[in-house]
């Protein structure tokens, strides 16, 4: 675990390791290392299968750790402290994870759910809660589709939706899955363009990508994943000869 500016770290994994997969003959992460400090924007790559995913999920106590340690903001991840770490991480999950049938406004309330009683589910939101939202959607530039159904929303927005559910919590680290799969390059800056900003705000970002020049053009370090292990973390440019095919 390291520590800089007398601050932990935002992420620390050393030799995480998941259960043995009969099915790839090996774990789905394998002794992955990497310390991500406060204020960065990492870029995770890799082929499909090569176990983003899975490292984004396990960040957040979603996916059993076999071996070695997970540590957010110098809290060890465990069954104690996944609370107090799921209160200091947001997630945008691959293909957004929206409910098509509520509105946008309400699919961001949605990412209250996790920090209020079950008392509280019951008798609807703070008007708080909706102001935050409101705000998020605002913010986002998505005022006036606050009460669409997400499911009548494009590609591009229904994913700053899920941006902003990700971000009613005020997380201080964001963890964002493939967030520009299927877009096209407008929608694709918009959304890289908040991830930016939000960066900039002092979030501390780590996107899953497949586009190897967006990766270059926005984040400043890049994680490499291949058969769950790193190999390569560094610069995010010229990473092509790490997708090459392999005769
Ligand atoms: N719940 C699970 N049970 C069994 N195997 C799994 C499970 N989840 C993922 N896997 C396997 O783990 C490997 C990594 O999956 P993961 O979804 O993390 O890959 P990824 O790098 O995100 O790929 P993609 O780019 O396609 O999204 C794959 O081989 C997948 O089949
Ligand atoms: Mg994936």
């Amino acid at each position: 675990m390291q520590e800089s500016n007398n601050q932990w770290a935002a992420i620390d994994c050393q030799s995480l390791q998941t259960a043995y997969l009969a099915a790839l003959q090996r774990p789905i992460l394998n002794r992955i290392n990497f310390t991500i400090q406060n204020g960065e924007f990492v870029t995770l790559l890799g082929l499909n299968g090569a176990g983003k995913s899975t490292l984004l999920r396990s960040l957040m106590g979603l996916v059993p750790i076999h071996q070695g340690s997970v540590t957010i903001s110098g809290m060890p991840l465990s069954p104690r402290t996944l609370p107090q770490i799921r209160q200091k991480m947001g997630i945008l999950f691959q293909g957004g994870g929206l409910i098509p049938q509520l509105s946008a406004l309400d699919n961001v309330l949605c990412g209250r759910l996790g920090q209020l009683p079950s008392w509280r589910t019951l008798t609807g939101f703070h008007h708080s809660d909706r102001r935050r939202a409101l705000e998020l959607l605002d913010h986002l530039g998505l005022k006036e589709l606050a009460s669409q159904k997400t499911r009548c929303l494009s590609g591009g927005q229904q994913q700053r939706v899920a941006i902003a559910r990700a971000l009613i919590q005020s997380p201080k680290i964001l963890l964002v899955d493939e967030p520009i799969a299927g877009l096209d390059v407008l929608a694709t800056q918009q959304v890289m363009d908040t991830l930016a900003q939000l960066n900039r705000d002092g979030i501390t970002i780590v996107a899953v990508l497949h586009d190897l020049a967006i990766a270059a053009k926005y984040a400043e370090r890049a994680i490499v994943l291949d058969q769950g292990t790193v190999v390569h973390d560094g610069s995010p440019h010229q990473l092509s000869a790490h997708f090459q095919m392999q005769a």
